[in-house]
């Protein structure tokens, strides 16, 4: 199978993914902590870890900012998309947000009562969705929200199979969920610069290995199509890249590889910007997940693979360990998701049809009754778990829509910008209300590796 099958096998088989059985996410007691009274970041670690040890049990656990910062962080996320929607909607269109992956449901709590008490009116238009692939965590989110918010629509769904056009104005939310897509696997063959895409290989005896064929997987084609378009260069260096003499040199080294390192290359991500365009034409995006990441495994671009052992967090140097018992998760270059981001808006919606058709990658017209037409024979057990059904639409998004924006941060001709986590912050949070006694502020200090696009 394509890697990218194999991994989102490993992430999100219904029956031993690890999003369907592993994982949890770290959820603080209801009452937030009280920031003032921490000494310093030593202490607020100490916090942390106290509270974590409650967690033994579980193999996997996420903690997020939502969750560490509760309310305050969520509350940032509030005042970003009510400030936009003051501006550019109110009070013509209703209130619309969209979140992707609400883990706990502690964001969409926690935006919800910061609209309920300082903007009632907004609150009264607010239409707010949430669309979760993992049953336990619709349930958990259902549960959470019922009391106070009944009116949020919790959607048990991937993202991947999303049907339903949303013509209204909305904002659409993914905070921490694009490290778990899937990507695929690229090598370039260093004669020719033609790259390979990868596969993963099973024998009998159940070893795992890794082999490289021509490419002729759509969606990778044409994932290499668009970055050649944006001009984002191949992993490759310049000088290597423009002297084929000095390719052929190499090539003639005893030992010499034949093929570049490993690729990873966000494939799914590109699933998700044509749904956006497809599905979503009027959306707001907001999205914030990790820029980079250390202890990957080795490769450009390359996720962290790692498992809980006796409650230690352990990295493996390899993405074909065992299905459903690792998380795997990858870093997001900002910068190059904007370019693709904004090219994908621009274009029109005619070939998605064809190219969101995930598991079929012999096939570039697949056919739904077939189940082997997709090149992993257990998507077949999921029914259908985790291929999108897209159908083709030609309404695009005007590209000048978001322009300006009601943010006070620097928004240039791009619709989108690339935000430093702590920059994002600073523009929207209450930030008097996670300082510690010593002054640090750890909702700031914390997460240096993670951006926000909006
Ligand atoms: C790391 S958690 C983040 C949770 C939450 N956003 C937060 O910041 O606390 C990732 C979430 O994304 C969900 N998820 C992963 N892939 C998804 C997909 N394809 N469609 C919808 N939800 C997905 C997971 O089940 C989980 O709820």
């Amino acid at each position: 199978m394509l890697v990218r099958d194999f991994i989102e096998d490993s992430l999100y088989n219904p029956n031993y993914g690890y999003f369907s059985k592993q994982a949890t996410i770290f959820d603080w007691d209801e009452r937030p902590v009280d920031f003032s009274v921490v000494r310093d970041s030593v202490e607020f670690d100490a916090v942390v870890t106290k509270r974590y040890a409650a967690y033994e049990a579980e193999r996997q656990l996420w903690h997020t900012p939502t969750e560490l910062f509760k309310p305050w962080y969520g509350e940032a996320i509030a005042q970003c998309l009510v400030s936009e929607y003051l501006l550019k909607y109110f009070p013509y269109e209703d209130f619309i947000i969209y979140e992707i992956g609400a883990g706990n449901g502690t964001l969409a709590m926690n935006i919800l009562d910061f609209l309920h008490r300082h903007y009632p009116s907004v609150y009264d238009r607010t239409r707010y969705t949430i669309i979760e692939i993992s049953e336990n965590l619709v349930q958990k989110q259902r549960q959470k929200l019922r009391r106070s918010h009944p009116g949020v629509q919790v959607v048990h769904q991937s993202i991947f199979h999303w049907g339903t056009r949303e013509p209204a104005p909305c904002f659409f939310l993914a905070m921490e969920v694009v490290d778990n897509f899937a990507h695929d696997v690229i090598r370039y063959d260093l004669d020719t610069l033609q790259p390979y895409q990868g596969y993963v290989t099973i024998d009998s005896k159940g070893e795992f290995d890794t082999m490289y064929t021509q490419l002729n997987d759509p969606l990778i084609s044409s994932f290499i199509e668009l970055r050649q378009k944006l001009g984002h260069p191949l992993p490759i260096s310049p000088l290597f890249r423009n002297l084929p003499i000095l390719r052929r040199l190499y090539r003639n080294l005893p030992f010499a590889a034949n093929l570049s390192r490993e690729e990873y290359i966000p494939t799914r991500l590109l699933n998700l910007l044509r749904t956006l365009r497809d599905h979503f034409p009027r959306h707001r995006l907001l999205l914030s997940d990790f820029s980079s990441l250390s202890d990957t495994i080795p490769g450009v671009n390359a996720p962290v693979v790692q498992t809980r052992v006796q409650n230690t967090m352990v990295a493996c140097e390899t993405i074909l360990v065992h299905q459903g018992a690792f998380d795997i998760f990858f870093p997001t270059n900002f910068e190059r998701l904007r370019d693709m981001y904004e090219y994908v808006l621009s274009q029109p919606s005619t070939e998605s049809a064809r190219i969101h058709q995930p598991y079929v990658s012999l096939d570039p017209i697949p056919d739904r009754s077939t189940p082997l037409a997709s090149s992993v024979q257990s998507v077949t057990l999921g029914a259908d778990f985790f291929s999108s059904h897209q159908s083709p639409s030609l309404n695009r998004r005007n590209p000048l829509d978001g322009v300006s924006s009601a943010s006070g941060l620097p928004v240039g001709e791009r619709m989108s910008s690339v935000f430093k986590h702590a920059e994002f912050l600073e523009t929207y949070a209450d930030l008097s209300r996670t300082v510690l006694r010593n002054g640090e502020n750890p909702m700031l200090d914390f997460y240096k590796n993670v951006k926000f696009l909006f």
